[in-house]
């Protein structure tokens, strides 16, 4: 792995160049006084940043100066790209952002985007993002195939581990997160990302806390009415056991034994978990109460 991340992070720099110098440009020619730290934007699977233009527009509107970047990268089929690919290369966009805004930049991610948005907060330790926002995201892992019949008519929660966990299966962004309750040895076998951006793959890294145990606030959203994210309890960091009981996050391993820094940021105030009701996975990012009432709020 760590050759294909040097290779891309070659191919990557020249890109980010360009990119860079358009940030800066953009920061030069409004050169304002905000009030308002930057904030960069993660949408979901098999949808673009077009997706994300009500939360992006409505932060505008009520925080007036706020440079928004609403990452256009991996729309659409290219969103079941491996995550590691995804979190290489949004992440540079993450750091290239950053670093034109010393005072540091809030993030948000919306579904997958919320998990891209946290495994680049891990693998960058040395970004700096103030506040992270998870909407609706598989925090957990993910056991419900309700999404996936757009693209896998017949599949079933109870064999898609055959597909997921497998080489190819790991080639696909829903395979990399895919947490069957039944076959966890399998998953710890082949999943090549979920158990290590939750420091319990083979090898564990302080480096993986790291970049969490430093933002100044991580806010989890989720809901009971969700209908994609299964169990819902996933973006709150919970989860099912063998048989299918919810455990909820604070008595599960990756809390009680603070593998990435979720207890240390619960225990300095810095992690809230928001529950909403009656709110359909599609409909997190088009409901402008929600951002109103529980976006705004996180956004300095
Ligand atoms: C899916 O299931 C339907 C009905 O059971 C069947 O007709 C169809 O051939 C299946 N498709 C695939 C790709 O297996
Ligand atoms: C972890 O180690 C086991 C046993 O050595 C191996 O079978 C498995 O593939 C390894 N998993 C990862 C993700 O490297
Ligand atoms: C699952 O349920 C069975 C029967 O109720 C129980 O014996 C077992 O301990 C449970 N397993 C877990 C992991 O909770
Ligand atoms: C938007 O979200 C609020 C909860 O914050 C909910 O009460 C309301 O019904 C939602 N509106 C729509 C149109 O879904």
């Amino acid at each position: 792995m760590v050759d294909t991340v040097d290779s891309l992070r070659v191919a990557m720099a020249t890109l980010n160049y360009t990119f860079l110098n358009f940030i800066l440009l953009f920061s030069t020619a409004f050169n304002t006084v905000n009030s308002y730290r930057a904030v960069v934007v993660i949408h979901g699977v098999l949808t673009g940043s077009s997706s994300m233009e009500l939360i992006s527009n409505r932060i505008q509107e009520m925080h007036p100066g706020t440079e928004v970047y609403n990452i256009p990268r991996y729309a659409g089929w290219s969103s079941l790209e491996p995550m590691w690919r995804q979190v290489e290369e949004i992440g540079m966009d993450v750091i290239s952002i950053g670093a034109v805004f010393p005072e540091g930049i809030n993030l948000i991610g919306y579904s997958q985007g919320g998990l891209l948005a946290r495994a680049i907060l891990q693998r960058f330790p040395n970004h700096n993002v103030k506040n992270f926002i998870s909407l609706s995201s598989p925090q957990a892992g993910q056991y419900g195939t309700r999404f996936l019949h757009l693209f896998f008519p017949n599949l079933t929660c109870e064999t898609a581990y055959e597909l997921f966990y497998s080489k190819i299966g790991q080639h696909t962004s829903v395979g990399n997160y895919w947490n069957d309750p039944h076959h966890q040895k399998l998953y710890y076998k082949y999943s090549r990302f979920l158990p290590l951006v939750n420091n319990k793959g083979n090898s564990t890294t302080e480096v993986f806390k790291e970049g969490l145990t430093k933002l100044k606030k991580m806010v989890l959203i989720g809901g009971p009415e969700d209908g994609v994210i299964t169990p819902w309890q996933s973006s709150h960091f919970g989860y099912y056991d063998a048989n299918e009981t919810v455990i909820n996050m604070h008595d599960r391993p990756i809390y009680m034994d603070d593998l990435i820094g979720l207890k240390t940021l619960d225990k300095t105030g810095r992690l809230t978990l928001i529950t909403v009701s009656n709110i359909p996975h599609i409909e997190w990012h088009k409901n402008i109460s929600i951002v109103d009432d529980f976006l705004l709020p996180y956004l300095d």
